[in-house]
């Protein structure tokens, strides 16, 4: 898609990768809301991208689509909903809280389903309509000790799997698998200590990937092992 003049919402832009993408989004010449639910990162990145933060809570669906709605208000419609919400959780599976299980698939999963229903109308009104949403490599490797963190992006790449071909005529949908990053996320874990993780990938380069696979519409961004990086997939 054009980047140019795109109007686009990140939800989760008070995070790592979310503030990053809305960033290089804004120096592209994209019109950036961005939403979140830490009023303090929000604000620097709103104040970046010149535009009003929209502050919402990612386990209320309602909250979801008002968050959506304040955005589209504020561009005059959306082209680009990128959907960078989402939390990590670790230990053995049949020892997982019922709790926080339920705020794992709240937040990782019925989160950006809410958002993207919320946003469809609106992507489908225009000719370069797109949806990117950060799923991760759990995806294709679930992995020990993270059971219901890879469960929720496993689940979460199906569900967009099947958008994609069901709104293939009105946007698309670019789903981004990363390795484990540099942003620190998994130590703000809803529970438990992450087991021993391969060396983080810079997110820096994360963020440069996206940024031109939202450019070329791709649909997934898969780790590459062989090549260390993440590499483009027809899905
Ligand atoms: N970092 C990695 O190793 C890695 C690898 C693969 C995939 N990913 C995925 O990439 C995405 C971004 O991760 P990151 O590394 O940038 O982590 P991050 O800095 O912790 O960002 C996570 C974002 O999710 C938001 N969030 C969490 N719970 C929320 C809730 N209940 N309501 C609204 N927002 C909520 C956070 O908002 P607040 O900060 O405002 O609470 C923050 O904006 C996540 O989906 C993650 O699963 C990350």
């Amino acid at each position: 898609m054009e980047l140019d003049g795109a109007r686009t919402f990140v939800a989760g832009a008070s995070g790592a990768l979310g503030g990053s993408l809305a960033r290089g989004l804004h120096d592209r010449g994209a019109r950036v809301v961005v939403g979140g639910r830490r009023p303090g990162p929000l604000a620097d990145v709103a104040s970046y991208v010149g535009t009003e933060a929209v502050l919402f809570d990612a386990v209320n669906a309602d909250a979801c689509a008002e968050a959506v709605r304040a955005a589209v208000t504020q561009l005059g419609g959306l082209d680009l909903l990128v959907v960078t919400v989402g939390v990590a959780a670790f230990g053995p599976a049949v020892e997982a809280d019922p709790a926080v299980v339920d705020e794992l698939f709240a937040v990782n999963v019925l989160g950006p389903m809410a958002l993207v229903r919320a946003a469809a109308p609106s992507l489908a009104e225009g000719d370069r309509g797109q949806v990117t949403v950060l799923s991760a490599i759990l995806a294709d490797l679930p992995t020990n000790q993270m059971a219901e963190y890879s469960a929720t992006k496993a689940a979460l790449s199906a569900w967009l799997d099947v958008l994609r071909r069901e709104n293939r005529r009105s946007f698309s949908v670019l789903d981004v698998r990363p390795p484990h990053l540099d942003t620190g996320l998994e130590t703000r874990a809803l529970a438990g200590e992450p087991p021993s993780l391969p060396g983080p990938v810079p997110a820096a380069d994360v963020v440069e990937a996206v940024l031109a696979a939202i450019a070329a519409d791709g649909r997934v961004l898969g780790w590459d092992p062989k090549a260390g990086a993440l590499v483009s997939r027809s899905a």
